[in-house]
């Protein structure tokens, strides 16, 4: 029975302990998000996140957008004192505890918006004194309950609230909020409104109202847009669908409380309905009229409403028109009444290929034109522009960006009558080329041409240009002379070398980022009498020492230019070590920055030190015991060699001579006449001929007479000394002096106390008196020698000489000598 058990409780536990561990994961090891950059802004957007990530308390900005998260506890963001800005964007949130915010005292911006809230507490805002902008918008709540959520929010500017869900307001509801500058209420399922509720904010900057479902009761539109009409608040209406008579009623609320500016976002509506907003807003002092994302319906019949009062309008703006069954459409002259009033006309966007000359000429106030994103070619714009002929006389600015426009010299031609014309944007067109000289109305002032595909600029630019925008073309340099220039945009071209800044006496600012500018320089920016501003990123940076280091002064602020881009966008691209690198934070040393200087000094220092031990080694004679060391080395090894032969044979048989003479070339007279005849060749009648072994013949080892010639000399001197008895020197001024005597002595220094041969096997003759002092210091071991080893003097009396050769004959033959 007690298996089963254990094993029972054994699985109990693993359960049990399986449920924990999915319990608590989540919050004792919270994911945490790095992504934060320089100025504390964290994005952590589209990370995947389930619950809120830590991030670092000294935080100023929070991106939690696009996450998965779905709740916010009590602790997920205590500590974010500083926090300034949090967005919960598109989550899926549907639990916040009462006090998740109380520690964001600092929160200026708070993004709650499209989750899954379907119901707010006042006690999450209570502590946030700081809250200006607070967005609620597209949450599944139904009302905005009680107590009133906003009362503690003192400081609030921008509010925006409402969703799908959103039934009801009352007055209540927005007590407390009193002064917005903007105010974002999404109520198109909205079926209940307590009159007033949101007629206590003033002044109101602009409202934007979602009232799709409003507009079928036209009671409650009209409460609601009575509440918040005032004549400096602009209106935006969003989602509507106007189609009846009925449908266009609330705006009589509008028209009688004088309101001046309305916009409609996604606006679906038909001709009958226009003519009917134009009947209740007659003699209404609507100025600006702006309507983005039209559905236009019906046949175009306008003409009923020809009599009605508009003459206050001064702006018409339309973009992302639709105009369904168009072939219905009889004419847009019809709305002619309404053409003679405004100065500003946008209609963006909506597939307009021509605007007919009579057209133009009923906009006789016109002073804004904006045709961008539609379909006019060369052809068209001329009709448009009657040719050219000066119609549209006040037109002071035109905008045809992003048509399908091809000849330069045509538009230049076209807009030259236009006597105010000061603004032409012609962007986003198809200019390949342009014409050597054009002529343009003297007043222009500002020309845009980017995002064409110019190759070449030629002067017909015209000289009374301040602003030019040429960037995105395929431009490789920029050579004109502009006087009065104040703005010149190069970005996004092939550029490799700024400008010189003496063909724009005038310019302030110069973009020129995204080019294949290698670098710039001090002299390049100052050249350019009056920039202020460069934007010049995103190049391919070569990050040279000077390049730098100029760039580092001018974002610490040194100097007049200011860089507008941020310090991120200097990368380095070369060289490789440094690629990606931020130029602001490169850190070059000296060695790599001062490359000529660094070598000059070094090989200055190098030479000075090689001189140095020049000087100290001739001082020292290094060079002489280098040489020493060197010969005494091989010769060695030479020796070393002989040895091994001699001891294999009887080393007798290897001794040829009973002396090497050592001498100074100098000496060699004394050799050659008194000491070679005097041993080589014994005279008959010398006094000691009793000894008749005593007179017998010495074979002496000279230099001249028995070196092998080719063989080199300290081998010679080494094999000339082992092949002899003894070594004798002949000392004078002269022997001192020579070099070979150097190195013969020398050898048989370590000869002699190599060992091999004792003490005795070197003779010295002072042919002329000599101390121990005489020689130089460094030749220390002849000192030793001399210290050491008696010496025979070369007598200066004539009767003392028998005596000397004497006394050599017994050195020579050594141990005979001892046996007397
Ligand atoms: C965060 O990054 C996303 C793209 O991932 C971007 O759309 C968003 O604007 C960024 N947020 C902030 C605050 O910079
Ligand atoms: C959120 O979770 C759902 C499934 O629960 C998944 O389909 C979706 O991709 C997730 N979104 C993000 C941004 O991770
Ligand atoms: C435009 O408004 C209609 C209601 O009139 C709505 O159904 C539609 O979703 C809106 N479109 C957009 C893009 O908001
Ligand atoms: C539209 O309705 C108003 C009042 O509801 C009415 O006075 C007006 O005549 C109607 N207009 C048309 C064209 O039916
Ligand atoms: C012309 O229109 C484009 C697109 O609508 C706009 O970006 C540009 O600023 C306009 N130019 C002028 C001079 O208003
Ligand atoms: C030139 O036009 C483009 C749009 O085509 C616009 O983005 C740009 O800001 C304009 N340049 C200037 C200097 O206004």
């Amino acid at each position: 029975m007690g298996q089963p058990n254990n094993l029972y409780f054994t699985l109990l536990f693993l359960l049990f302990s399986l449920c924990w561990a999915q319990r608590t994961n989540p919050d004792s090891e919270r994911s945490s998000c790095n992504r934060c950059d320089l100025r504390l802004s964290c994005n952590c957007s589209h990370g995947g996140f389930t619950y809120i990530p830590t991030v670092t308390d000294r935080a100023l900005t929070l991106d939690l957008s696009f996450n998965n998260i779905t709740m916010v506890t009590l602790d997920d963001l205590t500590g974010h004192m500083r926090l300034k800005a949090l967005s919960l964007h598109g989550n899926r949130i549907a639990v916040i505890h009462p006090s998740a915010f109380d520690s964001l005292w600092s929160l200026e911006d708070l993004d709650l918006s499209n989750n899954q809230l379907t119901a707010l507490n006042h006690k999450w805002f209570s502590k946030l004194g700081a809250l200006q902008r607070l967005n609620l918008l597209n949450n599944p709540y139904s009302c905005l309950g009680s107590p009133p959520v906003f009362e503690s929010l003192v400081r609030l500017r921008r509010l925006g609230f409402g969703g799908p869900a959103l039934k009801e307001l009352k007055r209540v509801d927005l007590s407390g909020v009193t002064q917005l500058e903007e105010l974002t209420v999404h109520t198109n399922s909205l079926s209940r409104y307590e009159s007033g509720t949101l007629a206590d904010i003033w002044p109101l900057g602009r409202v934007t109202l979602s009232l799709h479902g409003p507009f079928e009761n036209v009671e409650l539109a009209s409460a609601v847009l009575g509440d918040v009409s005032y004549p400096e608040t602009h209106i935006v209406l969003e989602d509507l669908h106007l189609y009846r008579n009925e449908s266009v009623q609330p705006f009589r609320e509008t028209a009688r409380r004088r309101v001046r500016y309305i916009s409609f976002h996604n606006l679906s509506v038909s001709d009958e309905a226009i003519v009917d907003l134009l009947v209740v807003m007659n003699g209404s002092p609507l100025t600006s009229l702006i309507m983005d994302g039209v559905t236009l319906t019906g046949e175009g019949r306008w003409e009923p409403a020809s009599w009605t009062d508009q003459k206050c309008i001064d702006e018409f703006y339309v973009r992302n028109v639709v105009v369904l069954n168009i072939w219905k459409f009889t004419s847009f002259l019809q709305l002619g009444f309404l053409l003679q009033y405004p100065r500003k006309v946008s209609v963006i966007n909506s597939k307009v290929f021509v605007m007919p000359c009579p057209t133009s000429h009923l906009l006789v106030n016109l002073q804004y034109l904006d045709l961008s994103d539609n379909l006019l070619t060369d052809m068209t714009l001329a009709e448009t522009l009657c040719n050219g002929d000066g119609t549209l006389k006040d037109l002071r600015v035109l905008n045809v960006s992003r048509n399908t426009l091809k000849s330069f010299a045509s538009v230049s031609r076209l807009v030259v009558k236009l006597s105010k014309l000061t603004h032409l944007d012609i962007s986003g067109n198809g200019y390949i080329s342009m014409p050597q000289s054009c002529s343009w109305p003297t007043t222009l002032r500002y020309l845009n041409i980017s995002r064409a595909k110019l190759i070449s600029i030629t002067p017909c630019l015209p000289a009374t240009l301040e602003v030019l925008d040429l960037s995105y073309n395929d431009l490789s340099e920029f050579i004109l002379h502009l006087p009065a220039l104040r703005e010149l945009h190069l970005s996004g071209n092939k550029i490799l070398m700024v400008p010189p800044g003496g063909m724009f006496p005038n310019l302030q600012t110069l973009m020129i980022q995204s080019n294949t500018l290698n670098m710039f320089s001090q002299s390049d920016l100052q050249s350019y009498a009056r920039l202020q501003s460069l934007k010049a990123g995103e190049n391919k940076f070569v990050c040279s020492c000077d390049f730098v280091a100029f760039i580092q002064t001018v974002m610490k602020g040194d100097g007049d230019v200011h860089l507008i881009d941020g310090e991120e966008s200097y990368v380095c691209d070369s060289p490789l070590y440094l690629q990606g690198e931020l130029v602001g934070q490169v850190h070059l040393s000296i060695i790599e920055c001062h490359q000529v200087l660094f070598v000059s000094v070094s090989c200055g220092v190098a030479l000075f030190v090689v001189t140095l031990v020049g000087v100290l080694m001739w001082h020292f004679h290094a060079l002489w015991y280098l040489k020493m060391t060197w010969a005494w080395l091989k010769a060695k090894r030479n020796s070393r060699k002989r040895r091994q032969r001699r001891d294999r044979e009887d080393s007798e048989v290897l001794i040829s001579y009973d002396a090497f003479v050592s001498y100074s070339e100098r000496d060699a007279s004394w050799v050659e006449n008194y000491l070679v005849p005097e041993l080589e060749e014994p005279s008959e009648n010398d006094e000691n001929t009793v000894n008749a072994r005593r007179s017998q013949p010495l074979t002496l080892c000279l230099h001249k007479r028995d070196f092998l010639p080719g063989h080199w000399i300290v081998d010679n001197i080494m094999s000339a000394m082992e092949r002899s008895r003894r070594t004798v020197f002949i000392l004078s001024e002269n022997f001192v002096q020579s070099d070979w005597c150097r190195y013969e002595l020398d050898f048989s220094h370590f000869w002699l106390f190599d060992g091999n041969s004792g003490g005795d096997a070197a003779i010295l003759i002072l042919l002329e008196p000599l101390s121990k002092d005489d020689i130089p210091k460094r030749f220390c071991k002849l000192r030793q020698l001399m210290s050491s080893t008696t010496y025979l003097e070369w007598p200066q009396e004539e009767e003392r000489i028998g005596e000397f050769w004497r006394s050599l004959r017994n050195a020579l033959r050594g141990e005979e000598e001892d046996d007397n």
